[in-house]
Parts: structure tokens; sequence; C-alpha cells
């Protein structure tokens, strides 16, 4: 099983370019794609469930072009988009029993898929509710049901935690986790933490440029010995931020403690800290930032 992406680009009359030369390789695992709000995370899969087509490039899904043949993955793809809607007046088992017909899944086989599917995604007790009446969590647990709906082996979910509270993120995650294995996850999202305990693999998107491909200690070792807490009296943290990227900051009693992405220590006084997947993914964002503006980051 494999996807790959080939030098994939995507320009929308008249905006800037979505996606520039894109180049991605994928097997089995959870891929965790990370960007900025306008990055091209939702062109990119979008162009990868077959509904976008590109400007230029090709996407290969087991060594077939999926815009000559998109049925070829059509039938084994699972596609949450970003702006999922429901039916608000049908239940889940409605919901789900429509998009199953829609999909070609015979009555049968469709009937118990969804009843092992709402088990799974925690909806079982609730099934023959309105989904008008469900949580925003509850929802995208019917989005992520109905993306399973033909067991596929690329299941795309494109921001699936937005809105989401922290344990409803929580056991989004759990769930991800479950359903890897024998299939190519791949997860869009700004919130580092929503991936970093899932993601086999990171990719960095900013701009429409691909930034970084890799497993997650492979970017985290591209900041190791870059990271630094300095403190400081608050009064002098935005000195500091003009001069130095800053992680993250916590407000203490002893000042502010800051932490630094730095080539070199930025003060006698600074701490060598392990590095994070946040350190690993502001400092790739801000180094593409430098070299597009021209501006030392
Ligand atoms: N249908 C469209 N027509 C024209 N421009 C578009 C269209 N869809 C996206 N764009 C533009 O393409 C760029 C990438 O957008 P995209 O929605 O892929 O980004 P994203 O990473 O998913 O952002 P977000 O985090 O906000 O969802 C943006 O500049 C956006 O304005
Ligand atoms: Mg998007």
């Amino acid at each position: 099983m494999q996807l790959l992406v080939e030098k994939l680009s995507k320009n929308y009359r008249g905006g800037v370019p979505a996606l520039r030369t894109v180049q991605l390789s994928l097997k089995p695992g959870i891929l965790g794609l990370l960007g900025p709000n306008g990055a091209g995370k939702s062109t990119l899969m979008r162009i990868l469930s077959t509904i976008t087509r590109p400007s230029s490039g090709r996407v290969l899904w087991n060594e077939i072009d999926i815009a000559r043949n998109p049925d070829a993955l059509r039938g084994v793809l699972g596609y949450l988009p970003q702006d999922f809607g429901v039916y608000p007046h049908l239940s889940a088992v409605e919901f789900l029993d429509y998009l199953a017909a829609v999909k070609g899944i015979p009555a049968a086989a469709a009937r118990q898929r969804i009843s092992e599917l709402l088990v799974l995604v925690n909806l079982a007790d609730v099934a023959k509710r309105p989904l008008g009446g469900y949580s925003g969590g509850m929802r995208q647990r019917v989005g992520i049901a109905q993306a399973l709906l033909n067991d596929p082996q690329l299941l795309i979910v494109d921001e699936p935690t937005a809105g989401l509270d922290p344990e409803e993120r929580v056991r989004f995650r759990n769930l991800l986790s479950e359903l890897s294995g024998e299939r190519i996850v791949i997860l869009s999202t700004h919130i580092v933490s929503d991936v970093e305990a899932v993601a086999t693999d990171i990719a960095i998107l900013a701009q429409g440029q691909l930034l970084a491909h890799g497993a997650p200690e492979v970017l985290l070792s591209r900041v190791t010995g870059k990271i630094w807490e300095v403190v400081v009296p608050s009064a002098e943290l935005p000195s500091l931020r003009q001069k130095h990227l800053i992680s993250s900051t916590a407000h203490r009693s002893d000042g502010v403690h800051a932490r630094v992405v730095s080539d070199t220590q930025p003060s006698a006084e600074a701490r060598q800290l392990e590095p994070s997947l946040e350190d690993a993914y502001l400092a790739a964002l801000a180094s593409q930032r430098s070299v597009v503006t021209g501006i030392a980051a």
C-alpha cells in the first residue's frame, strides 16, 4: 500500500498558489499534516480525495494515477471534510444508512457495519436521537463513522478536532490510534498536541510548500541543542522577542520563563531544554518566513 504525491501544484483562479510542487511518499501509519491557516492542507486533502484536480503533478495510489482512474482509490477511501455537515433531523443510524446507500454498500452489510461503527465511536447509546441535538464532538464522531463505512485503506480527516473540548480531543486521538494499522491515515490540524501522541509521521506545510516530512524524532533532532530556557523580567520580554524566536512563555514569580529557539546560547544563564514537536514546528515555520522575507528569524 503506497500513496505517492509527485510535484503537486494547485493554483486557484486569481489566487496565490495553494500548493507548490509538493512531494510526499506515504506508507501505512498516521500522518499528522501540520500547517497554519491557508497553508494548503485542505487543498492537498481534497486532491487526494479526488474532489479537486491539481494544476500540475500527480498522485499515485499503488502506482495508479488517481486523476486518470479515480475509481481505483474511491472504493477504498474514507474522507471527513473540514466543513462536514449533518442532516439535523436524521438520527445517526438513519444518516449512516443513507450514506452507506450512496456509497453502494449492500443494505445487510451496511446494517452490520453501522452497528459496529457506532460502538467504535461511542455513539451506540444515542444512535436513534436526531443529530441536531448532538454536541460538536459527537458530530465529529459521526463524521469519522461515515468515513469508515467502507473500511478504507486511505482515511483522510481534515481538522477533525476543531471545536472539540479537551476531553473530546483525547477521546478522538485514542480513536484514531485504534484505527491505524494496515491503512494510511492523514490527519490535518494546526495544533501540534493533536498529532504529537498519535502520528507516526509529521508533514509541515506552509504557504503551499512542504517544509518537512519525517518521523517525529527526525523533526525533533533538527532542533536538538537549540532550545533554551531564558528567564527575564516581564518588561524585557518584548526585546527578547525581537532578538529571538520564542516558542512559548510561562509567567512565574521569578519572571517570565521563555522557551527560546536559537543556534547559539542566547545568554550566559540560559539553560538548555529538551526539544518538543511544537518547537520543531515553530522553527520550521520561522525559517521559511525568514527565507521569504529576507529577515533573520
Ligand atoms: N476554492 C477556492 N478558491 C480559491 N482559493 C482557494 C479555494 N480554496 C482554498 N483557496 C486558497 O488556497 C490557499 C490554501 O487554502 P486551504 O484551504 O487549502 O488551506 P488550509 O491549510 O486548509 O487552511 P485552514 O487551516 O484555514 O483550513 C489559501 O490561500 C486559500 O485562500
Ligand atoms: Mg483547511
